[in-house]
């Protein structure tokens, strides 16, 4: 068998990662980036080193992952969920489902969090619940502690650090129970074709989907436009865009910040 596709076999067995949902191009270039660090020549040699040194499949599986993110990120964007979409829904619903998809190590769900948490305030029957899902059990585990560097935080105004975050005496800052208790984290495969729930009112799926092929984006689309309820909210990342084969499923609602609504 070709070294590249028994390997990938070993990948998929061992990571739980499906190989085949992703770009092979994509799939190639990351593990030649672990064969660099672990000076393996070919990746016959390379399949032998993560056979035998279990801490690369952890490597692997994050370089293959990349999990980058922090609070805040694109404040812009938060800005128009804070300021329109959040009170829009506070209108019209006593209860407000949003799906944080690819959420990474928490940093996207617990800022949504922070804003619903202000907004409940002035809201007082309207209650809110986070899904924040990822495929990587590693990052969610993470995610559940709660506890950052004051880089991930570098978009949080100070105030709201103080309200939402124990300082801890290593300088780590750790998420209140009152954020917390607002975010449900689940592990879950996007390419499942498996909504984490239904008649969601939001779903934001950003930076995630760069390395998947187009097939397996427009699934995604249809995936999120049967998980959203009437009018419900798809926010996207900055650069990312609709197929022309799925736009009709999405009206734009805000073109610069890549924030779409369920067509009827
Ligand atoms: C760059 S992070 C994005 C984090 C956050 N959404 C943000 O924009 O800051 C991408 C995340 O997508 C996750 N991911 C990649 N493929 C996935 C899949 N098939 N299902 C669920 N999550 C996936 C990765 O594990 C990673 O944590």
């Amino acid at each position: 068998m070709d070294a590249f596709i028994s390997l990938q076999k070993s990948i998929e067995r061992l990571a739980r990662i499906k190989c085949s949902n992703y770009k092979q191009d994509y799939i190639k270039r990351r593990i030649l980036s672990r064969m660099r660090l672990t000076n393996t020549e070919d990746f016959e040699a390379y399949h032998k080193y993560l056979l035998g040194n279990p801490q690369e499949l952890d490597l692997l599986r994050k370089a293959l992952t990349i999990n980058v993110t922090k609070f805040f990120r694109d404040p812009e964007v938060f800005e128009v969920i804070r300021r329109e979409i959040l009170p829009d829904l506070a209108r019209r619903k006593r209860s407000i489902r949003i799906w944080c998809a690819g959420c990474a190590t928490g940093e996207e769900p617990y800022s949504i969090a922070i804003i619903a948490r202000e907004l409940m305030v002035l809201h007082k029957d309207v209650s809110i619940a986070v899904y924040a899902t990822d495929i990587d059990a590693v990052v969610l585990q993470k995610a559940m502690a709660g506890i950052y560097d004051r880089k991930a935080l570098e978009n949080m105004d100070e105030k709201r650090l103080r309200k939402h975050f124990i300082s801890h005496d290593d300088g780590t800052f750790e998420v209140r129970p009152h954020i917390k208790e607002l975010v449900k984290f689940r592990q879950h495969d996007l390419m499942s074709g498996i909504p984490v729930a239904r008649y969601l009112d939001a779903i934001t799926c950003r930076n995630v989907t760069i390395y998947f092929t187009e097939k397996q984006k427009n699934d995604l689309t249809h995936l999120f436009y049967s998980a959203l309820a009437v009018d419900g909210y798809y926010v996207m990342g900055k650069t990312e865009y609709l197929a022309r084969e799925v736009e009709h499923l999405f009206t734009p609602y805000n073109a610069t910040q890549k924030i779409l609504r369920k067509a009827t």
